[in-house]
């Protein structure tokens, strides 16, 4: 199966970047995410065996435990790809908690020869694919407001034809205090 590790978001911060999504989606043709798929992922691990499920719970397990919620900033737009054909995201800022996190759950699927997509964390939140940007300025958007994670996930992703279906296969609550 293919699956990924990710960082969950509040209910408040997903309304509010489906928000955003809105604005984007009133000046910008595209194929737009829907609210329930928002996440920031720390570790993509693409085709894992039973077993690798296994051993890739008991990392998340162990990277997380003793971890405090992680501050969410927004950061901007940016985007992946060419502006005719692109992916749309929500930069989050790269505070040194959320940094450690995906730190420490790389090392530990690392000790446990778990592979995983090496490109650096770069931390954010897809809103669409397939866009396409025309050459004028956005207008001024409203981002959401500053909040904490504090649930990390072990995600099944099943492409279909409508875009991803994420389930979660297990999660962490991080909430040391
Ligand atoms: P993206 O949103 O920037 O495309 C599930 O596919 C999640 O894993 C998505 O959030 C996706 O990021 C991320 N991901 C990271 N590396 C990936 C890769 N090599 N292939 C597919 N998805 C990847």
């Amino acid at each position: 199966m293919r699956t990924f590790l990710a960082l969950e978001l509040p209910e408040q911060f997903k309304d509010e970047i489906a928000g955003v999504a809105r604005q984007l989606n009133a000046v910008i043709d595209a194929r737009y995410i829907p609210r329930e798929n928002y996440h920031i992922t720390l570790a993509f691990l693409g085709e894992t065996s039973e077993a690798q499920v296994r051993d890739a719970i008991v990392a998340l397990e162990e990277a997380a435990c003793a971890v405090s919620p992680i501050p969410l900033l927004p950061d901007g737009i940016g985007k992946f790809g060419k502006s005719h054909n692109a992916t749309l995201w929500l930069g989050i800022a790269k505070v040194p908690e959320l940094m450690e996190l995906a730190e420490r759950l790389r090392s530990a699927l690392n000790e446990r020869g778990i592979d995983f997509d090496e490109k650096a964390f770069l931390p954010h939140i897809t809103l669409a694919r397939h866009a396409d940007i025309p050459k004028t300025q956005l207008p001024q958007l409203l981002f959401p407001q500053e909040a904490a994670a504090d649930q990390v996930t072990l995600f099944k992703s099943t492409l279909a034809k409508n875009g991803a279906i994420y389930k979660p296969l297990h999660t962490v609550k991080l909430n040391f205090q």
